[in-house]
């Protein structure tokens, strides 16, 4: 059932190719410009006119909307806001009908987002569930929704699941930007036919493997770790950080690069690997003139880096590249060699990666 991988994770992780494309089929037509999404069509309005996205998760999924977060904003310019689905429902929050409340959860079973849905309708806001787990009671509670179509993910660190729900809320971007008119004709065009070629280079971005094991046996003992990225990667950070922590036990904690000197710089020595998402596209030269001040303070670098990149590999002790993309879909490239280093670790310190302890695949108690 592994199908020859040795842990359920390590199989996620590599059907990502194939989850993404299967989270497109019958959507998009990229030769015509068009994406098909019923959940959308039929409540068009309700997000053309909605005040605010109000975005609830938890964890991983979390993390995908705190991407969304980026794309909604940049392609389709309405403003979001990204919520832990524990502290909106408890916090007495300002919702109205004029919201479009978006849940995201793998599972569609977690405890929290189901609660803060059930808040949200009640007040009246709109509520779409982008969700893995078909006929789940989150799926069941939204008023409309979108599934991922990531196939069951058996493994609790979450990989393919991620992935594919920033796959779907990048479709609904790009839909709702077509329909505003906020993207040209062309770069939208531009935009859907990169997006069908991603399969491709996160398979490319696979072939990393290797070296990222290589990596991770140099690693493989540390007590802490940091990772940085800005922009649209500084999400991928805190979902590497996640990552790590949740299956190694390593203490990880994962900021946007540029707040590193407000405090985490004071953490960095000889013995801390620091893991900076340096791609070409979005704020490189700051990212770069970060790793210059990790690398003053004796830190170690571990750069995601653009093929063919040079002034990062100067500088840091590893990199691993990923191929050349826009910085909105970056974060489906960058955040492949950060499950594997989480993954090599773990698997190196003998933890049971499929199941980590103390942790349950979907959260159902709040
Ligand atoms: O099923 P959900 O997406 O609602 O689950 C949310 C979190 O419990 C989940 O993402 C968790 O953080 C994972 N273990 C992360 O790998």
């Amino acid at each position: 059932e592994k199908g020859g991988y040795e842990h359920f994770m390590l199989k996620e992780i590599y059907e990502q190719p194939h989850a993404i494309k299967d989270t497109f089929r019958g959507r998009l037509r990229a030769d015509q410009g068009l994406i098909r999404m019923a959940g959308i069509d039929q409540n068009l309005e309700r997000f053309l006119n909605a005040n605010r996205i109000i975005i609830v998760a938890c964890g991983t999924s979390w993390h995908a909307g705190l991407v969304a977060e980026y794309i909604f904003e940049d392609l389709a310019r309405i403003p979001v806001e990204v919520e832990y689905a524990s502290e909106f429902r408890y916090r007495n929050p300002v919702i109205s009908d004029k919201d479009v409340l978006i849940a995201i959860s793998q599972s569609g079973e977690t405890a929290d987002t189901l609660a803060a849905i059930k808040l949200a309708k009640e007040r009246g806001a709109f509520v779409f569930g982008v969700c893995n787990v078909v006929g789940s009671s989150i799926a069941r509670e939204t008023h409309a929704g979108a599934y991922t179509h990531a196939g069951p993910e058996i493994g609790v660190a979450s990989t393919k699941a991620f992935t594919t729900q920033i796959t779907v809320l990048t479709l609904m971007a790009l839909k709702l930007a077509k329909a505003s008119g906020t993207l040209s004709e062309s770069r939208l065009h531009e935009m859907l036919s990169e997006l069908e070629g991603i399969p491709a280079k996160v398979e490319k971005a696979l072939e990393s493997n290797a070296l990222i094991e290589i990596i991770s046996d140099v690693y493989k003992d540390s007590t802490n770790c940091l990772y940085l990225g800005r922009g649209y990667n500084f999400p991928v950070a805190l979902e590497g950080a996640l990552k790590l922590k949740e299956i190694s036990y390593i203490h990880a904690e994962g900021y946007p690069a540029a707040e590193m000197k407000h405090g985490p710089i004071a953490l960095i020595d000889e013995q801390m690997p620091v893991i900076v998402i340096a791609t070409r596209r979005g704020h490189y030269e700051k990212v770069v003139s970060n790793i210059q001040e990790i690398k003053s303070r004796k830190g170690k670098i571990i750069a995601i880096v653009t093929e063919g990149d040079e002034q990062v590999r100067d500088l840091a002790d590893h990199v691993i590249e990923v191929p050349e993309s826009s910085e909105s879909l970056s974060p489906l490239l960058t955040t492949i060699p950060l499950q594997l280093l989480s993954y090599h670790i773990a698997v190196m310190r003998g933890c049971n990666v499929d199941q980590p302890r103390n942790l349950a695949k979907s959260v159902t108690v709040e």
